[in-house]
């Protein structure tokens, strides 16, 4: 059965233009390359597979043919570089509304990732290009699992939307939203700021989560607590002292307990 859309709001300048490509190396590579030959805000880029998918700190992002949304976009927010980092949360709040819709019990995992259950459905991956100091371009890249058998390295860390939301996922229509929410999450950050943002994604965090982060230099491990009003991550310690998390990573050591609040309602708009 596919999933029981309701219809979203249609995205008003989040893929003005629509670059579709049956493969590339990384669609944020392309991207990257549209933004410094003068694309427009707003142009995306979609790719069928990937075969030098990446994520975060050098880590490949498996992108089998068809398997997944592989999608980058080009934005010229008017922010400065330093604003850049932490649109990687409002971003991944728009995603999580998208995936929630499908009727999946998705949770936010700093800063950048997309769960299910503790497994990982998607990644944000945000990178800039600057000049002089001046932010010319942010591409943002999101990579979700929609269907299929996950490759035999991440098949015991991952999942797909369409088990999460145990029912056919159209890709189209499930683009259409992420447009949509992504689009809403990055307009409210670029005009209200972080405070704006910083509940919204609270309330979305996965819980019941023990994680490990390195906190200058020093290996921690601890419950995840929140988030602070700077976007850092707050941990409570193994040792009882509540540690902020402000770059980096943080891998799952256990999961403790339910991950989300309350059941994910579908999308009413
Ligand atoms: C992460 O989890 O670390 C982020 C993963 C981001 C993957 C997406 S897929 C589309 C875009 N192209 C890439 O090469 N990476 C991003």
């Amino acid at each position: 059965m596919t999933a029981p859309y309701l219809i979203p709001p249609l995205a008003r300048w989040l893929g003005c233009q629509r670059i579709d490509l049956a493969e590339c190396a990384s669609t944020n590579d392309e991207a990257g390359r549209l933004a410094r030959a003068g694309a427009r805000h707003g142009t995306i880029v979609v790719a069928n597979a990937q075969t030098a998918g990446r994520g975060r700190d050098g880590r490949t992002w498996q992108s089998p043919p068809g398997m997944g949304l592989y999608l980058s976009a080009i934005l010229r927010p008017p922010l400065p570089l330093s604003d850049v980092p932490p649109m990687t949360l409002a971003i991944g709040i728009g995603l999580c509304d998208a995936a929630r819709a499908t009727g999946a019990a998705v949770t936010l995992k700093w800063p950048n990732d997309l769960l299910v259950d503790g497994k990982k459905l998607a990644g944000v991956l945000v990178e800039s290009q600057s000049q002089g100091g001046k932010l010319e371009a942010v591409v943002i890249g999101i990579g979700v699992n929609i269907t299929g058998r996950l490759p035999a390295e991440v098949a015991a860390s991952a999942v797909t939307l369409e088990d999460a939301a145990d029912s056919e996922i159209d890709r189209e229509a499930f683009i259409a939203a992420v447009l949509a929410q992504v689009e809403h999450w990055v307009d409210r950050y670029v005009a209200m700021g972080l405070e704006e943002i910083i509940p919204a994604w609270q309330d979305r965090m996965a819980l019941g989560l023990r994680a490990r982060a390195t906190i200058d230099g020093t290996l921690l491990t601890g419950i995840v607590s929140g988030l602070d009003d700077d976007g850092a991550l707050l941990l409570l310690g193994d040792d009882g002292a509540l540690h902020r998390v402000r770059s980096g990573d943080v891998a799952i050591v256990e999961v403790i307990g339910p991950t989300v609040a309350a059941e994910p309602q579908r999308a009413s708009c």
